[in-house]
């Protein structure tokens, strides 16, 4: 079997262009003009390599390549295409790109799938338009309820529907759903988004379990007002309740006893945003996780029992709401040691790993056995314009995805 890695490379670069800002940045918002060109360039390379296509009510997108007994569940490999402002081109590009290249390496090989091998782009895996993350990958699994999607809305005041409509989603929002073991296996391919393959030299990662995340959204109102005559006595200034919870946050994480336990205060706009004017509002988004749920909670309920309290001093309203507190995902033992052997087999270095950042597999795992294979990036980096991991890594990481993927369709 061989990789066309001059094809893929080039692929990749391309798509790193389709972006909302100027190379090497890459900006490609959830149905914002370039995710939805992104979207149509990725259609036409599944259709070049020969997939049937279809596409969910959500904009999910599944192209797929029949294999000969059609009434076994298929076996699926995918990623996304969108990427958080300021991002890089490989987060969720190698799954997409490199899935379909090793469609393409099985095809030249002269394999025949049993199973069908179906790649899927998922919708929203970033937050960054709705709040929330994975949103196709919770409406497959059933997580996300259709009702609490519809409620969606992007900061604007734009709300789901209006945004599917929008990019030409058609259907309804119940028919997402996957019913269980709709496929057999989905294998994610990834760059590891952190420092450890890198740092011990070993090419893949084989994901063993993904940490569990959760999101709050907190708007802060106060009272605004002329910066120079109101005197600092009894002001009620948002950002500085924003402020004292943003360092609660840290401390939160720092304090749990867990190694594990990550806070972000990653949102946090102020209104009206005038030099000479006391900020009379702030929207704080803030994302905790951990690989271990109790201290993860832990962590917020003292981030919330601590914004309410500061709130209160400082006379401060607050709309406190937690977007998602999702379980970890423990992912298949038996696609694990698959994955294990055919590292093995071409004598490539793996070692199990956590995934502290959360996938789509995360959701998936709902429907079918998930697992993942990580590829090393550049000192870990991720979510940022240098974001890279080597055409070599790639290499390595897609031909194991196809042989993974060969043998789960042959089960
Ligand atoms: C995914 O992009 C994450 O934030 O883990
Ligand atoms: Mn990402
Ligand atoms: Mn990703």
């Amino acid at each position: 079997m061989q990789i066309n890695l001059a094809q893929l490379q080039q692929e990749i670069d391309e798509l790193a262009l389709i972006s909302e800002n100027p190379p090497p940045v890459v900006t490609r918002v959830l149905f914002s003009g370039a995710d939805l060109r992104a979207r149509r360039f990725v259609k036409k390379l599944c259709r070049d390599t020969g997939l049937n296509l279809r596409e969910d009510a959500v904009g999910n997108i599944f192209a797929r390549w029949e294999g000969s007994d059609k009434n076994l569940p298929a076996v699926a490999t995918g990623s996304h295409i969108d990427a958080i402002p300021n991002a890089g081109k490989y987060d969720g590009v190698v799954g997409v790109l490199g899935g379909i290249e090793a469609i393409r390496a099985l095809k030249k090989a002269g394999f025949h799938p049993k199973r069908s091998l179906e790649l899927l782009i998922f919708t929203a895996e970033e937050p960054t338009r709705f709040g929330l993350g994975c949103v196709g990958s919770r409406l497959l699994g059933g997580v996300l309820s259709p009702q609490k999607a519809a409620t969606l809305r992007s900061p604007d005041g734009k709300n789901f529907t209006q945004w599917l409509k929008q990019a030409g989603c058609r259907g309804k929002l119940d028919s997402v759903r996957l019913p269980k073991n709709f496929y057999s296996a989905f294998i994610e391919l990834h760059i590891e988004q952190g420092p450890i393959l890198e740092r011990q030299k070993i090419s893949i990662g084989i994901v063993e379990k993904i940490a569990a995340p959760s999101t709050l959204r907190l708007q802060l109102t106060g009272v605004g007002g002329h910066a120079g005559a109101t005197l600092m006595r009894g002001r009620r200034d948002a950002l500085l309740a924003g402020a004292e919870i943003a360092l609660a946050v840290e401390n939160a994480a720092l304090t749990t006893g867990s190694p594990d336990t990550v806070g972000t205060t990653g949102v946090f706009k102020i209104e009206p945003g005038a030099v000479n004017s006391i900020p009379c509002h702030a929207h704080l988004e803030i994302d905790v996780r951990d690989t271990n749920v109790s201290t993860r909670d832990a962590a917020l309920a003292k981030i919330e029992k601590i914004s309410r309290r500061i709130c209160k001093q400082r006379k401060i309203k607050l709309d406190f709401e937690r977007l998602n507190t999702d379980p970890p995902a423990i992912c298949d033992a038996a696609l694990v040691r698959t994955v294990s052997q055919v590292c093995r087999e071409f004598k490539i270095s793996a070692r199990k790993l956590i995934s502290r950042a959360y996938h789509d597999s995360l959701f998936m795992a709902r429907v079918c056995p998930v697992t993942m294979i990580f590829i090393p990036c550049r000192g870990g980096i991720s979510h940022r314009p240098d974001e890279y991991s080597s055409p070599a890594q790639i290499e390595k990481g897609v031909r194991v995805l196809a042989k993974t993927l060969a043998i789960a369709s042959l089960r």
